[in-house]
């Protein structure tokens, strides 16, 4: 027997006392004890997302979340800004096209950013621009983009500011009302210990505003008469009922940890992966901040991405993930978002040494381990 341990950058580990809530028998959603489930979801899900504004729960992936942003916001022919430096901005420049919404990249090379003035600086020279798309952690490349940035350059304009928080909600502090972000997108698998299947929307008064002027179809993902029913704790359709009862546990876990300190344990761990990683000599592949979810790792010269995220597996019964899209086979990526600890990071380190080792690389025996738990050690929690 081989124990398996999840360690990709989402979905994640859910916590024995959140599986053991889920298991419980279906609650049917046009009930009493629904609308009293709902009702504390929601209020923890304004504490989460550090807004007074409602969060739309959808039954669906981060991606569904993502098209729901485009098609309530927007309409035929409207033009938009997206930063796109990663796979993830690709995904927004690819549904707004679908939609027929005109994008205007704002392209930096995988694995950096688009600072926040070259948002502002696009927003002036380009007239009629209604919305700004962002990652705030870049899965697919560990870079975190200045989301604080770019509310600033989208707050003096019309545009909406709309942030894919798939990786970041619950991982590094986004606050929304504060920060004045028009759109928050998310998903329950990642920063949230849970199983995937629900969808976040969040928006703000200018965004629902636009959500009452936009033309794009829609009828699944209708925000506006979602949020009709939200505000009375019920679900236009028949949501994840046990993923919400997952929700609710995941929420008291997080608001007894303190969201300061939420973001300070992501943000130590990522530390100690990275500190970790470069220990073996191995280049990180983020050169901008890098993400508190996730570490990207360029594979060394000779040894295949793929080849490192197989051996994980078949050796040591580890999930991790490879490079997407143009990084296939050049990166593998460790998450370390949800429910991780201290000794998670030391496991994926070890492991880490192990399977180079394997593939011929030479390494020095807990070098990686060894520099994590200095990090650590250092940073004490
Ligand atoms: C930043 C980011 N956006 C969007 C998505 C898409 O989410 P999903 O796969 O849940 O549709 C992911 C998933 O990895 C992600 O990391």
């Amino acid at each position: 027997m081989k124990k398996y341990y999840l360690m990709a950058p989402g979905p994640t580990p859910v916590p024995n006392q959140v599986l053991l809530a889920m298991a419980q028998p279906i609650v049917h959603h046009r009930t009493p004890a629904y609308q009293a489930l709902f009702a504390q979801v929601r209020e923890g899900l304004k504490w989460l997302i550090q807004t007074r504004q409602e969060t739309i729960v959808l039954v669906a992936s981060g991606t569904g979340a993502m098209e729901a942003a485009v098609t309530n916001t927007l309409s035929p022919g409207d033009k938009v800004l997206v930063v796109r430096a990663g796979k993830f901005g690709e995904r927004w420049a690819e549904i707004c096209k679908t939609f027929g919404v005109e994008v205007v990249p704002l392209d930096a090379p995988f694995g950096q950013t688009v600072p926040a003035d070259r948002v502002a600086e696009a927003l002036k020279k380009t007239p009629g621009v209604r919305a700004v798309f962002c990652q705030h952690s870049e899965t697919s490349t560990g870079v975190l983009h200045d989301v604080q940035g770019y509310a600033q350059a989208t707050r003096q304009s019309e545009a909406i500011l709309v942030v894919d928080a798939v990786s970041s909600l619950g991982v590094a502090d986004l606050p929304m009302d504060a920060w004045g972000v028009d759109l928050v997108v998310s998903g329950s698998q990642k920063g949230l210990m849970l199983p995937p299947g629900l969808a976040f929307c969040t928006l703000s008064d200018k965004a629902w505003e636009r959500v009452k002027q936009a033309k794009l179809p829609r009828y699944y993902f209708n925000l506006l008469e979602e949020k009709k029913l939200v505000v009375k704790n019920q679900p236009h359709f028949t949501p994840a009922v046990s993923i919400v009862v997952g929700l609710k546990e995941v929420l008291a876990m997080l608001q007894a940890e303190g969201l300061a300190n939420v973001f300070k344990r992501h943000d130590r761990l990522a530390r100690a992966t990275r500190a970790g990683v470069e220990a073996l000599g191995l280049e990180l592949f983020a050169k901008a901040t890098p993400s508190p979810a996730i570490t990207a790792v360029f594979s060394p010269k000779g040894i295949e991405g793929e080849k490192v995220v197989a051996t994980f597996a078949s050796s040591h019964n580890i999930t991790i993930a490879g490079g997407q899209g143009e990084m296939k086979g050049k990166v593998f990526r460790l998450g370390h978002m949800g429910y991780v600890g201290d000794f998670d990071v030391l496991v994926a380190l070890g492991a880490l040494e192990q399977v180079l080792a394997e593939l011929g690389y030479p390494v020095d025996w807990g070098a990686a381990v060894g520099a994590a738990q200095k990090v650590l050690a250092e940073h004490p929690s």
